[in-house]
């Protein structure tokens, strides 16, 4: 009988570990992980339809809908919005051209991660969505994205154009202006998402992630197999 109880305990902490492990890497950016464990927890229990698998990505809770509708300016300063990149895939990062270090990086792997999708990253377009409007031109923003990838889109807007964009995917961003320095800096989150032929956030990224892990998650979605070297095809 002890035995019994004895491993009903090792049970049920195994169980409660596991779920709390599962909040902890799947919680979304801002996501308190108290209430990642209570939402996990309750699908558990609760018989709550599970969201659908980030496949690698950070899953987004249940119920979210990031992404949608805008209306921006793209680098050869054509207007553009959400529906001319609907039916395809997206991969869209926010920064500004004057980031020192972050952008540059980020916007590095999202094409390596392009790239690393060999032909069904055809399907996927990477994506620089400028938090800096007042500095960020279409020329200034062609010359910039044409040194990450031949087939990155920058798109800018006014301030209010991308105030919306940024507000329907959960982007925050802010002027920092230091004593010291001539040039203002851009504060801003730092994720990739993965747009679907929906218009609507499949799953982020985040930051530290590797160009061939995130290529993997994209592939999963989309339902490609990643180009492997040397394998047929
Ligand atoms: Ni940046």
């Amino acid at each position: 009988m002890l035995r019994t109880i004895r491993l009903f305990s090792l049970f049920l902490a195994l169980l409660v570990g596991g779920v709390w492990a599962y909040a902890w890497v799947t919680r979304a950016p801002g996501e308190g992980l108290a209430e990642a464990f209570a939402g996990r927890l309750g699908m558990l229990f609760g018989g709550q339809q599970a969201p659908i698998p980030s496949a690698g990505g950070i899953q987004l809770p249940q119920g979210t809908s990031l992404g949608g509708p805008f209306s921006l300016t793209d680098q050869t300063g054509r207007a553009v919005t959400e529906r001319d990149f609907a039916g395809g895939w997206m991969l869209i990062y926010f920064g500004y051209t004057y980031c020192p270090d972050v952008c540059p990086t980020e916007l590095g792997t999202m094409a390596a991660a392009v790239d690393a999708l060999g032909p069904a990253g055809e399907a996927v377009v990477p994506v620089f969505i400028s938090v800096d409007p007042g500095r960020d031109t279409p020329a200034h923003l062609a010359d910039y994205v044409s040194r990450f990838h031949p087939r990155m889109q920058a798109l800018t807007g006014t301030p209010e154009q991308v105030a919306d964009v940024a507000r329907r995917y959960r982007v925050y961003y802010a002027k920092v202006q230091r004593p010291e320095m001539t040039d203002y800096l851009m504060d801003h989150t730092s994720f990739i998402y993965l747009v679907g032929p929906d218009s609507k956030v499949r799953t982020l990224f985040r930051p530290d992630m590797t160009p061939e892990a995130i290529a993997a998650a994209v592939a999963a979605q989309i339902g490609a197999r990643t180009a492997r070297p040397g394998s047929a095809g």
